[in-house]
């Protein structure tokens, strides 16, 4: 007896190979399969039970190596997605080969092998078929072990429409047409991997000219019509995987490595070994009219999944509950990649986005420790959030920075050859770290990964500004916390004459004290910016902290930025202080930076009445317009991307917060002699143009829009007039919108985002939730119950108190248990915005002029 829950396989038998041949028809919906299983059984069993979902097995039998043979009986158990075989005799110790004949279902959900129909650019339709099994969706794909644990080989076989390409995980071995006109397709055999990471697609799909990185040959695979949209991916993809077999100094686990783009996807990306599948909108774009942040979703996204290749796929976490390690550390890795392979787009300080957003999230009593016990596999899929990629990535930065980048990688290698093609624990990797750099890893770490929060560190002065004294206390917005965490902090010290000092300190329960040199001018904590925590100062330190500002990085200024507003919304710091700190953007000109104040200034714009508006559209105009006259509308010869970028968001702010009738005006005509052909906008203008016509749109551009839309040649282009359709104001247009995003010419991967910018537009908040409501079940069957996370997150920042509390209302009355917690977050921040209005509204004008 074990004590292994019912959901869990048995250990007694064990897969090794799988040789799987698969014919989908895809008129029908449904495939066919078969599959013969190369298993040891371990102990003497009279019954095998494996995982299947929504599979009908037609013959099953067992074969002994001394060729005896044993016909299967068949018992589903559903609730536990598997099938117990029965065999008619105890099978002895030894090795069998499992065969089995079944049948299974294309769905239309994006799980499993799933089918998808849309138009090319004539509007005829194009059928694709393609797998997505994280996490546990292998399962409706074959019968087997699915369980990351259980690692095996996988030889398999498509057999798909003559006209039709067919890709796996492994390189084509064999193509030819059967007597029938069928093609059938033979993939070499992987080497030993977890079931969630096989891979089928079959489609009318185009591939770029292989490109060989060593022995692997790279390619992308994008439908009939977006070849020419392939060469800025393929690069993408040979460069990050040169860089990440420099980086791992170890082979890449595959023996070709295919991304491919899917017209449905329900993920961003994944790592399928050897044949990666993406959405189309994140791999296939045109390297001139792309906007820089496009372009760097695109290589963050490849490097991201190629990353897992080794981390993930090479190794493997044993369960779910390791799923948060394999996620943080391709984000964490896909930084690296990007940031080495284009420098110029300071990837580092582009995260500082991320890294604020977990920050948000995790000062709620609705947060949650990075890793918790799993027990089902549904239980881990709330670890698919923000926590997971951006505040575990944060946080590896943190430790990497703090032990150095050799030391780090050395013991990444060292943990990826200990555990090439086996099974991992977090713990595993704290150990190879504890051997290479001799520093206390897991118990550093634990106190980030096992406790929900982060502190706020407290620097204040004392004996007469002789000392600093550092301190650690949990923050929260609201109510109060007790964590304490091991704090790797650096403190930069500024003297009167010009230079910098640097100290490190391990803050732990214990007060930190450090002797100052008599001429400081200024102190920073968080120095580097790469602390996963936030810093609050005494009022001497703080007053000094503007002298700093030239001698701090973007990522730094940043995070004083998300400090000190935190604190507002926290009701510890005056909104007064925060508005006087955005006095210093007139001298600004890093674009995430700015990025900094624009949730606070969208929050103040979602409280103030009219007035307080136009005195806060001041404000903006006073800060931004000066920038925006030296950097114009129009770059003069060939410039940094990130002064593109800087234009961008700058015209976005002055256009929309900013209220700016030049910059719209200017807007407005520059997009119309943009669509005339006449002179098209750079790539980093378009989203901010698009947007700044939307808010003041009327009904001809959202015609417009929608026609765009609709003969792009782009999936961007498809996409930003798609989604810009939800920004108009006048209601007329967004009931039109709402009727789009509400029918079902949405693509399933995309409609209930678009309701998401729709509910989140203040003017059509109301009636999008009517919509909602009104639609509910609908919506459920056509969309995954996860996805409607997309839609709901809004409620965070609707300042409309009738509306969210309709809302609320409504979802405690029906609860997705799958979204559970992000629900509470998005209350959980409505109560908190809410505080701040009522806290801040009545003496907003004050503060503002
Ligand atoms: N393994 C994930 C995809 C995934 C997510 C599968 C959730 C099943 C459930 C993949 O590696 C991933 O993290 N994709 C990201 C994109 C990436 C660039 C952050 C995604 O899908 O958002
Ligand atoms: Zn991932």
């Amino acid at each position: 007896m074990t004590d292994r829950p019912l959901y869990r396989l048995s250990h007694t038998v064990w897969p090794s190979r799988y040789r799987l041949e698969i014919e989908p028809n895809l008129n029908e919906s449904k495939f066919d399969g078969q599959v013969f299983i190369e298993v040891q059984v371990r102990e003497a069993v009279s019954e095998i039970v494996i995982n299947a979902l929504e599979l009908t097995l037609h013959e099953v039998r067992i074969t002994a190596q001394d060729g005896s043979e044993f016909i299967g009986e068949v018992s589903y158990n559903a609730r536990e997605e598997q099938v117990i075989l029965t065999w008619p005799t105890v099978l002895a110790p030894g090795l069998f080969t499992l065969w089995i004949r079944y049948e299974g279902i294309l769905g239309s959900t994006m799980s499993g092998f799933y089918r998808t129909q849309v138009p090319d650019r004539q509007g005829n339709p194009v059928v694709i078929a393609a797998t997505q099994c994280e996490q546990t969706d292998a399962r409706r794909i074959f019968p087997g072990w699915d369980e990351p644990e259980f690692k095996a080989r996988f030889a398999i076989t498509l057999i798909v429409p003559a006209d039709q390409r067919a890709f796996s995980n492994g390189k084509e071995l064999s193509n030819t047409l059967d007597q029938q006109g069928r093609r059938r397709v033979e993939f070499a055999e992987t080497i030993p991997m977890s079931t969630y990471l096989v891979a089928l697609v079959v489609g009318p799909y185009e591939t770029t000219v292989p490109e060989m990185v060593g022995d692997i040959p790279v390619r992308i695979v994008a439908r009939q019509g977006f070849a020419h949209l392939t060469d800025f991916a393929k690069q993408a993809a040979v460069d990050t995987l040169k860089y990440f077999q420099d980086y791992f100094g170890i082979p890449y686990p595959g023996d070709k490595l295919d991304h491919i783009a899917i017209p449905e996807f329900a993920a961003g990306a994944m790592e399928n070994l050897g044949c990666v599948t993406y959405r189309e909108e994140l791999l296939l774009l045109d390297p001139n009219q792309s906007s820089p942040i496009e372009q760097s979703n695109a290589m963050s996204t490849i490097g991201h999944e190629t990353a897992h290749m080794w981390f993930g796929d090479l190794v493997t976490m044993r369960w779910w509950n390791g799923i948060w390690l394999n996620e943080a550390f391709a984000t964490f890795m896909e930084l690296h990649a990007t940031d080495a392979l284009h420098p110029e787009w300071d990837s580092w300080t582009l995260f500082s986005h991320g890294r604020s957003l977990a920050l948000a999230v995790d000062g709620l009593k609705n947060s949650r420790p990075i890793e918790y016990p799993v027990g089902r596999p549904v239980e881990s899929w709330a670890m698919f959030d923000l926590l997971t990629y951006q505040k575990g990535a944060s946080i590896l930065r943190m430790l990497e920075q703090y032990l150095g980048e050799e030391v780090f990688r050395q013991s990444v290698v060292q943990y990826i050859r200990r555990h090439s093609m086996k099974n991992t624990e977090a713990s595993d990797l704290w150990d190879a770290l504890e051997e290479v750099s001799h520093e206390p890893v897991r118990s550093i770490m634990e106190s980030w990964v096992l406790q929900a929060g982060y502190p706020l560190v407290l620097a204040q002065l004392t004996d007469d500004g002789q000392n600093l004294v550092l301190s650690q206390k949990q923050f929260r917005y609201e109510s109060s916390g007790t964590g304490q965490w091991q704090v790797p902090v650096t403190v930069g010290v500024g003297i009167s004459d010009g230079r910098v000092m640097t100290e490190r300190h391990m803050l732990g329960s214990h007060p930190v004290s450090m002797v100052l040199p008599e001429d400081v001018a200024w102190v920073v904590v968080n120095r580097g910016g790469w602390g996963f925590y936030r810093v609050a100062y005494d009022e001497e330190l703080s007053s000094r902290l503007p002298a700093a500002l030239p001698s701090l990085t973007a990522i730094e200024r940043y995070q004083m930025l998300d400090d000190v507003w935190a604190g507002v919304l926290a009701g510890e710091v005056p909104i007064r202080l925060a508005v006087q700190r955005w006095q210093a953007l007139s001298d600004e000109e890093d674009p995430d930076v700015w990025g900094a104040v624009t949730p606070a200034l969208s929050l103040i714009n979602a409280i103030a009445t009219d007035d307080q508006k136009e005195l806060m559209a001041h404000l903006v105009r006073r800060l931004a317009g000066p920038l925006l006259a030296r950097l114009g509308f129009q770059a003069i010869g060939t410039e940094d991307v990130r002064r593109s970028r800087l234009r961008g968001s700058i015209v976005r702010l002055l256009g929309t917060l900013g209220q700016d009738q030049e910059v719209i005006a200017t807007a407005r005509r520059r997009w119309h002699q943009h669509l005339s052909g006449q002179d098209r906008l750079a790539p980093e203008l378009l989203t901010p143009v698009v947007h700044v016509v939307a808010e003041s749109g009327d009904e001809k551009d959202w015609e417009l829009m929608r026609q765009e839309s609709k003969k792009a040649t782009t999936p961007q282009d498809e996409q930003r007039y798609l989604f810009a359709l939800a920004r108009f104001k006048r209601p007329d247009l967004l009931k039109r919108t709402l009727d789009l995003y509400l029918s079902d010419s949405m693509r399933v991967q995309d409609g209930t985002i678009a309701l998401g910018v729709l509910f989140g537009n203040r003017h059509a908040a109301g009636m999008t939730w009517d919509a909602i409501e009104a639609h509910w079940d609908r919506l459920l069957k056509r969309y995954p119950a996860r996805t409607f996370e997309y839609f709901l997150m809004p409620l965070a920042q609707i300042m409309d108190e009738e509306v969210a509390d309709r809302a609320i209302a409504w979802l405690k009355d029906h609860p997705i248990e799958e979204i559970e917690r992000p629900i509470k977050q998005a209350i959980e921040f409505q109560g908190i915005h809410r505080a701040f209005k009522h806290r801040v509204k009545p003496h907003l004008s004050e503060t503002l002029s």
